[in-house]
C-alpha cells in the first residue's frame, strides 16, 4: 500500500508521527517498508540518527531521464537500508516531481515493500502534489488548534477530491483542552465536506525528548508510552483496513 502523510501547516508532528509509524510497522510487526522523505529538510534521517550518504528522488529522476532504471539499480542507488527492514529514500534537491515520474516511482516502491510511507510537504507543495493521486490512503495531520482547520477551509477544495482515502489524526492531543475535542473537529471536518475517519495521537513529552536525541527507534523499542504506542495501533489498523 502507498501511505501519504500530509498536513495543513507546517509544525503539526508530520514528520514524526510518519516515523513512527514506520518504526511501529518495522520492529513490531515485522513488515517492510520504505520511508520517502519529500521534505527537502531532510528530517527523517536527523529523526533516524543516520549516515549522511543520500540515496534520493534526484537519482531516481536520474535513472528515469537516462533510461537506466530496473530493479537492480532502484535498489542500488535510490533506496538504503537503516533500521533491518526498513529503508528509505531522501528527498529531491533539484529535481521537480512530475506525475509520470511519482507514479513510476510509487510502482517500483509498491512493488518490493509492504508499504511505502511519503513524508509530503505541507499543504499543496509541487512536489507532493503528484503523489497523493497514486496513494492509496492519505494522512492528514493536524493538532488542537482552532486556526489550524482554516487552512484545511482554505485547501478544502483540493482534499475534498481525496475523501474517500484521507483519514484525520490530530496529534498532540490532550483531554483538557476545554471546549475544543475531537467531537467539536469531526463536525468541523464535515461541515467542510470532510466526513471522514478523525482518530488521535496523545500530547507525550517523551516524543520530542526521543526526537531531540535523534533516536526515535528507541521510543518503539523501549520508552515510549503505553497509551501513545496503544492510539498509534488504532491509526495503523485503520489505515491498513484494504481500499476496495
Ligand atoms: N504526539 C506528540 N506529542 C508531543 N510532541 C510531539 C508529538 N508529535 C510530534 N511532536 C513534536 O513536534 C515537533 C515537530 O515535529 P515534526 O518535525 O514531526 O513536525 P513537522 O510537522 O514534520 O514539521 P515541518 O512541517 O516543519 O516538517 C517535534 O519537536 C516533535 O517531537
Ligand atoms: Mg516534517
Amino acid at each position: 500500500m502507498i501511505i501519504a502523510f500530509t498536513s495543513p501547516r507546517k509544525g503539526t508532528g508530520q514528520t514524526v508521527t510518519a516515523t513512527l509509524a514506520t518504526l511501529q510497522l518495522t520492529l513490531k510487526r515485522s513488515l517492510n517498508i520504505n520511508l520517502v522523505d519529500i521534505n527537502s529538510v531532510r528530517d527523517i534521517e536527523y529523526y533516524l540518527n543516520d549516515t549522511p550518504l543520500a540515496r534520493s528522488l534526484d537519482e531516481f529522476s536520474l535513472l528515469v531521464s537516462t533510461k537506466a532504471l530496473d530493479e537492480d539499480t532502484f535498489k542500488r542507488k535510490v533506496i538504503k537500508e537503516v533500521v533491518p527492514g526498513l529503508f528509505m529514500t531522501s528527498a529531491p534537491e533539484q529535481f521537480v516531481i512530475t506525475k509520470d515520474i511519482a507514479e513510476e516511482f510509487t510502482n517500483y516502491s509498491g512493488r518490493l515493500f509492504d508499504h511505502t510511507i511519503l513524508d509530503c510537504v505541507s499543504g499543496a507543495q509541487r512536489n507532493s502534489t503528484p503523489f497523493y493521486e497514486h496513494a492509496d490512503k492519505i494522512v492528514m495531520v493536524v493538532t488542537q488548534n482552532r486556526r489550524l482547520l482554516t487552512y484545511v477551509e482554505e485547501l478544502q477544495e483540493y482534499y475534498k477530491n481525496y475523501k474517500d482515502k484521507l483519514i484525520v489524526v490530530i496529534n498532540k492531543y490532550s483531554d483538557n483542552i476545554h471546549g475544543y475535542g475531537i467531537a467539536d473537529i469531526k463536525k468541523e471536518l464535515k461541515d467542510l465536506g470532510l466526513d471522514v475517519p478523525v482518530l488521535t495521537l496523545p500530547d507525550t513529552p517523551k516524543v520530542i525528548e526521543e526526537s531531540n536525541d535523534n533516536n526515535l527507534k528507541s521510543f518503539i523499542t523501549k520508552s515510549g508510552p503505553k497509551n501513545y504506542i496503544d492510539a498509534l495501533d488504532v491509526v495503523l489498523d485503520t489505515l491498513l483496513t484494504e481500499v476496495e
